[in-house]
């Protein structure tokens, strides 16, 4: 029912997700239509594309950039997108805003057109419900830099056609893509599973067990994990994280296992967004860095505080029916560099070990944002494993 077949795609906004998500569709053989209120943004992906693609060629990775560019065309022309098949949205967060040019692109586009949102914290359904059908919207996020990570969440509202989340997915596997179903709740997988790795570290910071270097040696030195957590904020910038965590928790209806950390608001509210600003947690001029102390007891208790954690977020997302074990899984792998899954690092553990952390840092506090998911509980009674 649903065919992508050389079909045209519209790309709306023109950033930094816009032009990677319409790169990949081009490399894929698709012409591509940027759309875009803003000129100099517009000018500014079609000559970052340029030098991408210039630069693919020169490594082998494509065949020819003309060819690619070629298949691309810039406008702030709305209505240069009514042939499309497929329209993919990337443009700022703002809910009114997206609904606005849902429904205009709507009145645009043909009845079998498909229109896709990258949203990262917003409710499909809501952006959906603009649109007269409804059942042709879904969620598709891809993650920063697009044509670089491989994962792709598929996300149907409430309203999405079953076959259109079906072809949506088989779509992404075609682009090269890792697609993994997702329901439409706050985070979807990744921003959600992800919240501990901050909000623990940022805990045991609080708390003083232990300073940034440490935990960020920890973490990456004995948890495998790419960057430490207070490195990864800072470089993802404290305004994008922070806001990140506090929308979940607010969309959480305040759940304390989501509760956002002064620590972090703070470097917010002093401009100090990180990497960009020069300082964030980490004062980038310095020519002297805080040093780890390399504790490996305390290393050790770090790590095990924070993954057991994520594990929990995981079981609990799994229990409540967000995604399959194997998507959850992959997730974590594919979109944010984990060493492994979540779900498989439980199964090496055991589910009985993760529990027991849990329901020890539960008797300690004495706090909600401790307890078990019922599903760990279960499985570490019946000493079973998750299908991953
Ligand atoms: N940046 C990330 O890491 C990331 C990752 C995944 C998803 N997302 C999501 O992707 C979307 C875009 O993020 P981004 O980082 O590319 O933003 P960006 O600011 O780089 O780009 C947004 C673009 O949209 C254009 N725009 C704004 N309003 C418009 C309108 N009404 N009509 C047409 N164009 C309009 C702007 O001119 C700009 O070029 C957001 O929904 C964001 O949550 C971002």
């Amino acid at each position: 029912m649903y065919s992508f077949n050389n079909c045209m795609v519209g790309i709306i906004g023109s950033g930094a997700m816009g032009s990677g998500i319409g790169q990949i569709a081009a490399t894929a053989g698709h012409q591509v239509v940027y759309y875009d209120t803003n000129i100099p943004s517009l000018d500014k992906a079609k000559t970052n594309l340029t030098t991408t693609l210039q630069k693919l060629e020169e490594k082998g990775k494509i065949k020819s950039a003309s060819d690619v560019l070629s298949l691309m065309s810039f406008t702030n022309d709305l209505n240069a997108l009514k042939d499309c098949g497929l329209v993919i949205e990337a443009i700022v967060e703002k809910l009114e805003i997206k609904k606005e040019v849902f429904s205009g692109v709507e009145k645009i586009v043909s009845e079998s057109c498909v229109l896709a949102t990258n949203t990262s914290s917003l409710s499909v359904t809501s952006i959906a419900s603009a649109c007269k059908k409804a059942e042709r919207v879904v969620g598709l996020h891809f993650f920063n830099p697009a044509p670089l990570m491989a994962l792709v969440e598929v996300i149907p509202a409430i309203q999405t056609d079953t076959a259109l989340t079906q072809a949506a997915y088989e779509l992404m596997k075609t682009w090269g893509k890792v697609p993994v179903v997702a329901k439409d709740t706050p985070g979807f997988i990744v921003n959600r599973l992800a919240r501990p790795f901050y909000g623990e570290a940022l805990r045991i910071f609080e708390e003083g067990i232990a300073d940034m270097a440490t935990i960020d040696w920890a973490m990456t030195e004995l948890g495998g994990f790419k960057m430490g957590p207070f490195t990864l904020m800072d470089f993802i910038g404290h305004d994008v994280n922070y806001v990140v965590t506090e929308t979940v928790f607010q969309s959480f209806f305040y759940d304390p296992r989501y509760k956002p950390a002064f620590a972090q608001k703070r470097l917010l509210e002093a401009g100090w967004l990180g990497r960009k600003t020069g300082r964030g947690f980490y004062n980038y001029n310095s020519t002297e860095m805080p040093q780890p102390n390399k504790n490996e007891t305390l290393g050790l208790y770090i790590v095990e505080r924070v993954v057991a954690m994520l594990i929990n977020e995981a079981a609990e997302a799994l229990h409540l029916n967000i995604a399959t074990a194997k998507d959850l899984d992959l997730s974590m792998i594919k979109g944010v560099n984990y060493p492994k899954g979540l779900l498989s690092w439980c199964n090496e553990w055991g589910p009985a070990k993760c529990l027991g952390m849990l329901d020890s840092l539960y008797e300690e506090y004495h706090e909600d944002r401790y307890r078990a998911s019922v599903i760990l509980r279960k499985y570490a009674k019946n000493k079973e494993l998750f299908n991953v």
